[in-house]
């Protein structure tokens, strides 16, 4: 049996370089090259958790399925949907959260996290904590054991909610009988975290992002912003220190990666090297950038994608979520 690989992208915010490095250039080269079946899809019912402005929540969906679209990502090959066009999800959410021990999400760490910055704040711990914050992790099982899948990409930080939807079906399937598979996370180790402008990890929380499509004039002034130290053309720079030198490690030929290194060494100019960095950047991305952009163009041909993913998707949820109430003993009466 073939192995079914299954991931979600929340839907807020823009992709950015940190994203692509990190998350999309391998999944889409790894959908490319698949001997396996492949989902992914556009969690936009999580995106309400982080996000009340519904016009960004539009946006952000519209945005991350050109993004992916323009990439290859090929909806022949993988079926791409919208989280909320399956409401067979939602369904199986509540059937998992009368299966899910609160216990185990007083342990999530989204969860602990949020409540850790109350109490240090000194507010009250359930202060702005809303259900859907808590329940994130179950939402989050409905999505992987809905499709059956094997396999789970994710970045380190959600293992723990692969592991909580393993345990949840376990939980079931202990009572039920053997309805669900249970799924097993995989972190790529070799996928650069990408550093943004201030030298941390490349994060939307953290304001440090280059935007994945920007227009190549802005690619550049916003390259220019990445800090460095105040060390004058022609003295050695430290290429292992710097985030300059790592986006260039991601985006160039391990020849150009060692040709880098040595102009570090012989003191490239910061100003040099930041144009160097634009050039390569901008020629992985230009072409696909013009997809996105006639894509966003054409947000109908979009739409017209993801419903079709949908109807794909839900040839196996609603057969899945018939199992499901025929195991918990919601059946039809005769
Ligand atoms: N929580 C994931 C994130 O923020 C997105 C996500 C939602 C997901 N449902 C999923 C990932 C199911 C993998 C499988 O990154």
């Amino acid at each position: 049996m073939s192995e079914r690989v299954l991931t979600g992208i929340t839907t807020t915010g823009t992709p950015h370089l940190g994203n692509y490095v990190g998350a999309i250039r391998p999944a889409i080269q790894a959908s490319q090259q698949q001997d396996n079946e492949s989902f992914l899809f556009l969690a936009d019912l999580h995106a309400l958790i982080k996000c009340h402005e519904p016009d960004k929540i539009q946006q952000s969906t519209l945005e991350i399925a050109a993004t992916w679209l323009a990439l290859g990502l090929d909806p022949d090959m993988t079926v791409f949907y919208r989280q909320s066009d399956v409401p067979e999800i939602s369904e199986l959410c509540w059937v998992l959260n009368c299966m899910a021990a609160k216990g185990l999400m007083n342990r999530a760490h989204a969860y602990k996290a949020a409540v850790a910055s109350n109490l240090e704040e000194k507010q009250d711990a359930d202060f702005g904590i809303t259900m859907g914050l808590y329940g994130y992790p179950v939402l989050m099982a409905a999505d992987i054991l809905m499709f059956g899948a094997h396999k789970v990409p994710v970045g380190k930080d959600q293992i723990q909610h692969v592991e909580m939807a393993r345990d949840i079906a376990q939980r079931f399937n202990h009572h039920f009988g053997e309805v669900f598979t249970l799924p097993e996370a995989v972190v790529e180790d070799d996928v650069a975290v990408l550093q943004g402008l201030d030298g941390r990890k490349m994060s939307k929380s953290y304001g440090n992002t280059i935007p994945l499509f920007l227009p190549p004039k802005k690619l550049q002034k916003s390259i220019n912003k990445i800090k460095t130290n105040l060390l004058e053309p022609g003295e050695p720079k430290d290429a292992d220190t710097s985030t300059v030198f790592q986006m260039w490690q991601a985006f160039s030929t391990p020849e150009q990666t060692a040709e880098m290194r040595q102009a570090f060494a012989d003191g490239i100019a910061w100003g040099e090297a930041k144009k160097q960095l634009g050039a390569l950047i901008n020629d992985e991305i230009a072409e696909a950038r013009e997809r996105y952009e006639s894509l966003l163009a054409n947000p109908k041909q979009i739409e017209e994608t993801l419903l079709h993913g949908a109807e794909k998707a839900r040839s196996y949820s609603r057969s899945l979520l018939a199992d499901v109430k025929q195991a918990v003993g919601i059946r039809p009466l005769s």
